[in-house]
């Protein structure tokens, strides 16, 4: 969050609003000798019903912990008990700025949708005052029920 590249919170959310459209089961932590590395967490991407089988992750490592794999085991994590619940497809919304999580998911799988423009300013950090660009990415999940359609088409 202090990056000002991470996400348009600018104060910790309180437990039950954090929660308010969490997957419960789809929630994992990455812990090593008691000590926290970093969580991934999902909530659907629509609150339509008909979009149900679509997740939008959020992935947090520790500073101290970035770099030794944590989020890409984490992510695995998640894609593979998704894919398990039968949830068909994954998005993400990243800064462009924000190379790291780009990455990430990227090596995941994860393919470019597009640029939505000035979604929100942000009203905090080394960013506040400035409209930002959010990157849409996804990744439909190999194994799930919608993945044979996606296939066939992609190669078209
Ligand atoms: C972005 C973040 C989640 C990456 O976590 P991490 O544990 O360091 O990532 P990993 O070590 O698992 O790396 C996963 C992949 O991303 C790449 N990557 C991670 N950080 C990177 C960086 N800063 N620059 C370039 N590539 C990076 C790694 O090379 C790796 O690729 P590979 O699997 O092909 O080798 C972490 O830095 C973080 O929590 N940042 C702040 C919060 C945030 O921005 N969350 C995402 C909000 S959308």
């Amino acid at each position: 969050m202090d990056t000002g590249h991470a996400t348009y919170e600018g104060e910790t959310l309180s437990w039950d609003a954090f929660m308010e459209h969490k997957i419960a089961d789809l929630m994992f932590v990455a812990d090593e000798d008691g000590d926290v590395l970093g969580w991934v967490s999902a909530s659907k991407a629509s609150r339509r019903s008909v979009f149900d089988g679509v997740l939008e992750d959020s992935v947090y490592i520790a500073p101290d912990a970035a770099g030794r794999g944590v989020a890409g085991a984490l992510l695995d994590h998640m894609i593979t008990a998704a894919t398990e619940a039968g949830y068909w497809a994954m998005h993400s919304t990243v800064f462009p700025e924000n190379q790291g999580s780009l990455k990430l998911h990227l090596s995941r799988g994860f393919t470019e949708i597009g640029i939505a423009h000035t979604m929100a300013r942000m009203n905090y950090g080394p960013m506040e005052g400035r409209w930002r660009d959010i990157l849409l990415l996804e990744k439909i999940l190999e194994g799930g029920p919608a993945y044979p359609e996606y296939q066939a088409r992609v190669k078209e």
